[in-house]
């Protein structure tokens, strides 16, 4: 959009507007039936349909109706053609309705016809019915207040600047933004909570944080606070932050109070203790029950909720020590807990049991709780998956993690069913997404990396979508393509983590990054070190024993997947390397030696990075200069990276092994 300072991704209404550019904006007429136009959230659906149908040559008519049968923040959106019996309208009129039973629903309603029409859709076609799937869809940002982002690839933050919060029309959007996908949470501040944002909870920011909650709350979104377990020491002057001291709960309680007073509307906190250094009750003998507990019990009053991280593990290891294993940990420290978190408490556990890997196996402690509250932590910040340089569409492996089917129960037990509440039954349940925005012109650094900020928020909110279908939506509504080229970024978007895992580190077992950055192959950058990340590469072979011999780690599953893993035959060979040490002349299922594979497929990673270049290349002046030219400088840096992975990784072994490519590729 002209000279914006960044654009309006999905929702670029000026860019998709046809013919009839011009046309009076009184050829929209919205009405309401038990819904009150004054309400804040109705006023923004409204004020988002008459910006997006200004240019419409026809007459429309949407009504929002309350229809209590409609299921919380759902909706159905309907075209009813020639106008309904009780509403007449002229014939040359469309008519639509959208029913919900709420404000939400009525709000994702609009922006359901808003989407529709973009995408060129006959409305008066349409019909849907939609609720979503999780009650909570959030997103988290680790964004601090220096401005700077932990694990940000787009710039600076657009919340912070110099220690304060910036409020500007680009907030107003990004709540638009978020809105359109059904996001309704937002945590405002990273998990590690330093400095000036612990003052979030004091008199230096109410008013400010008080402002961007009441943004949020005109797009039905809640905001929520990272919280520092230590602020009885940080900011209250106490000596010790210990969960079950008389004084701390009374400090916990006044603040809480306080915050309340200011800010009515706040979701809760988000806690990530003793954690990489950061405090918890674990300093005081106490359990992370008795923290979060502590916690929730004092904001229950208000209708807060404490959403605590299960990214609990020793991150001061000894790479000597090989009975230890981080990916166990989470297991280890939640599960015997589990029954005991208050009813307003859930548990917010990473997708995998180590880190946002390219792969990992589910966390067994999905559904590995079966009365807790829990929620599932993805990343779509790309820390390990290209930093948003290499294009990673990670929505497929979302997709997995969901349908993953845990054992947990009879009947609804896969991932999707427990973090959606449908296993136990219980309403605080969802997905939360740390984000990967930052003040870019283009909000995530690379242009196409938007399609995991989209799909991430679609997903959350039904499910049910597929991978496909959601590229597609991306791409129709930001891009005008002809249809060839919108199946190729398609295709390109849907390859794009496969490709992303052939070219770095193989069959489940990670890391091999640049320690710190995390970017770029270094085979050995945590082979020694005290992060518990480790490959276990010697000149027989690679890979980490998890079985019952090992560490034990995949006896943390449910009998059906733990037999699965344990055993190298029945284990998928995509997570071979996590759960097993296997020799390099290892057999794979198509043949090839184990060394053989980590060549091949390196080789071929490599070569399709460098495929996903040369298609890019088919775009010029098919999308916005712009974004050609930026995704284009990605495009180079990935073909770098994955020259780089491949030879590396593909020297490393070959040295260790001594064993040559067959196909006598350059090998250093
Ligand atoms: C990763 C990441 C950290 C982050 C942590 C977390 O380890 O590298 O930057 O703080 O996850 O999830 O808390």
């Amino acid at each position: 959009m002209g000279d914006n300072k960044w654009s309006q991704l999905w929702l670029d209404y000026e860019a998709k507007k046809g013919a009839a550019k011009n046309a009076e904006e009184d050829k929209l007429k919205i009405d309401f039936e038990g819904f009150d136009p004054e309400n804040r959230v109705i006023k923004s659906a409204v004020k988002e349909l008459n910006k997006a149908f200004t240019d419409t040559d026809k007459k429309i008519v949407i009504s929002f109706v309350r229809n209590d049968e409609i299921k919380k923040e759902g909706y159905s959106a309907c075209g009813v053609i020639g106008g309904s019996d009780n509403r007449k309208v002229d014939a040359d009129t469309t008519e639509l309705v959208v029913s919900s039973s709420d404000e939400n629903g009525a709000l994702y309603g609009a922006f359901h016809i808003i989407r529709s029409k973009l995408m060129g859709e006959d409305l008066s076609c349409l019909c849907a019915t939609k609720a979503p799937s999780n009650p909570l869809r959030m997103m988290n940002h680790w964004d601090n207040m220096d401005g700077s982002i932990e694990r940000g690839y787009s710039g600076r933050s657009f919340f912070y600047e110099n220690d304060d919060i910036v409020i500007n029309e680009r907030t107003v959007d990004y709540a638009r933004l978020m809105a359109s996908i059904g996001i309704n949470g937002v945590v405002i501040n990273n998990v590690n909570v330093k400095w000036a944002a612990s003052d979030l909870i004091t008199t230096r920011f109410f008013d400010k944080v008080k402002e961007l909650s009441d943004i949020f709350g005109d797009y039905g979104i809640k905001l929520y606070l990272s919280l520092n377990f230590a602020s009885p020491i940080e900011i209250g002057g106490l000596s010790i932050c210990d969960p079950l001291d008389k004084e701390v709960i009374e400090w916990w309680k006044n603040k809480i109070k306080e915050v309340y007073e200011h800010l009515p509307e706040l979701g809760g906190f988000l806690v990530k203790a003793d954690s990489e250094g950061r405090p918890g009750p674990f300093t005081y003998g106490r359990t992370q029950a008795d923290g979060a507990n502590m916690l929730g019990d004092i904001i229950a009053p208000y209708g807060g909720i404490i959403i605590w991280r299960c990214f609990v593990y020793n991150c001061t290891q000894d790479w000597r020590d090989t009975k230890t294993d981080r990916a166990r940990a989470g297991y280890d420290y939640f599960k015997g807990l589990d029954g005991e978190y208050h009813d307003n408490v859930i548990l917010q556990i990473k997708n995998g049991p180590m880190d946002f890997q390219i792969r990992e196996p589910i966390s067994p402690l999905i559904g590995g709780l079966t009365r807790t509250n829990q929620m599932l932590e993805v990343q779509i910040a790309q820390e390990y998956t290209g930093h948003q340089i290499d294009l990673c569409y990670l929505i497929p492996m979302f997709k997995e993690i969901l349908e993953f089917k845990t054992y947990c129960a009879e009947e609804n037990d896969t991932v999707a069913d427990v973090v959606s509440g449908r296993t136990m039954g219980n309403s605080l349940a969802g997905m939360a997404a740390v984000i990967n925005t930052g003040n870019d012109y283009n909000w995530t650094g690379n242009d196409l990396a938007a399609a995991n900020l989209y799909g991430f928020g679609r997903l959350a909110y039904d499910t049910d979508l597929d991978s496909e279908e959601i590229a597609r939506e991306w791409v129709k509504l930001t891009f005008n393509l002809e249809k060839e080229l919108e199946d190729k970024l398609v295709d390109m978007l849907l390859n794009s983590r496969e490709i992303y895992e052939k070219y770095t580190s193989p069959l489940g077992i990670g890391w091999m990054v640049t320690p710190g950055d995390h970017y770029g192959p270094s085979v050995d950058g945590y082979e020694y070190s005290r992060w518990g990340t480790y490959h276990r590469a010697d000149h027989l072979g690679l890979g980490v024993d998890r079985t019952d011999k090992g560490t034990g780690y995949a006896q943390q599953y449910y009998p059906e997947n733990a037999q699965m893993y344990n055993d190298p035959k029945t284990c998928p060979e995509n997570l071979l390397l996590f759960f097993h040490h296997i020799p390099y002349t290892w057999k794979l299922k198509s043949g090839q030696s184990l060394i053989q594979y980590i060549y091949d497929v390196h080789f071929e990673g490599y070569s399709k990075a460098q495929e996903l270049l040369e298609s890019w290349k088919s775009f010029e002046g098919k999308v916005p200069e712009r974004t050609y030219n930026c995704v284009m400088h990605r495009f180079e840096m990935q073909v770098n990276n994955a020259h780089e992975w491949c030879d590396q990784v593909n020297s490393y072994f070959y040295r260790k092994s001594g064993i040559p490519d067959e196909k006598n590729r350059p090998i250093y």
